[in-house]
């Protein structure tokens, strides 16, 4: 089946909202244990139609939708260019913010292709490194981003500490 790269389109928000809600639950399910607790909110489709629409006039940020020959979507990427250089990182960089395949369009390079043009994307706006976070247990996640040529830079750990009673 053919799939086609594109820029995503106001029509495509409610089907995007859709594979969004359910990327964030199974990112809940990837985070390390006993942390995530942000993606694991209640699902409102209607708003994050309304945040998706508001997105895609957003000229520093990009969503590309992999679209079958039925019109369907199999996937999704969206990247933001990020303004602040960090200790590793020197500004303006492509920020990956989100990548999902629908699972029956799995192992045929969808998301490797999605890869690709937002780099392309990056490299329009003359801008030289794309970065991305991926859960320690993501697998699948780190087997594609080794795939597209990405090495770690730092390791983030953090320790579940006692929860405080009385802060006073
Ligand atoms: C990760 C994900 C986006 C990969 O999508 P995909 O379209 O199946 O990936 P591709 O077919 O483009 O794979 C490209 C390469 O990545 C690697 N890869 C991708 N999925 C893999 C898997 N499950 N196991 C091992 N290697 C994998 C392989 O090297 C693959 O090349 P190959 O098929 O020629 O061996 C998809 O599994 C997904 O949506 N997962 C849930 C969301 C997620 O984890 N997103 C990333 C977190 S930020």
């Amino acid at each position: 089946m053919k799939i086609v790269i594109g820029p995503a389109r106001k029509t495509d928000a409610e089907e995007l909202a859709a594979l969004f809600i359910k990327a964030r639950k199974l990112m809940y399910k990837l985070s390390p244990r006993g942390f995530g607790a942000a993606l694991n909110g209640p699902d409102v489709p209607d708003d994050e139609k309304r945040r998706i629409i508001g997105e895609l006039k957003d000229r520093n940020q990009l969503t590309l939708v992999a679209r079958t020959q039925a019109g369907g979507l199999a996937g999704f990427i969206t990247g933001c260019i990020e303004k602040y250089s960090d200790d590793l990182l020197t500004a303006p960089f492509v920020s990956l913010v989100y990548i999902y395949v629908e699972v029956k369009y799995r192992r045929r390079g969808v998301a490797r292709s999605l890869m690709q043009r937002l780099e392309a994307w990056a490299a329009e706006n003359k801008i030289s490194v794309m970065e991305l976070t991926v859960w320690s247990g993501n697998e699948q996640g780190q087997a594609l981003f080794r795939d597209s040529g990405y090495v770690p830079l730092q390791l983030r750990l953090a320790k579940k500490l006692p929860a405080c009673r009385d802060a006073t």
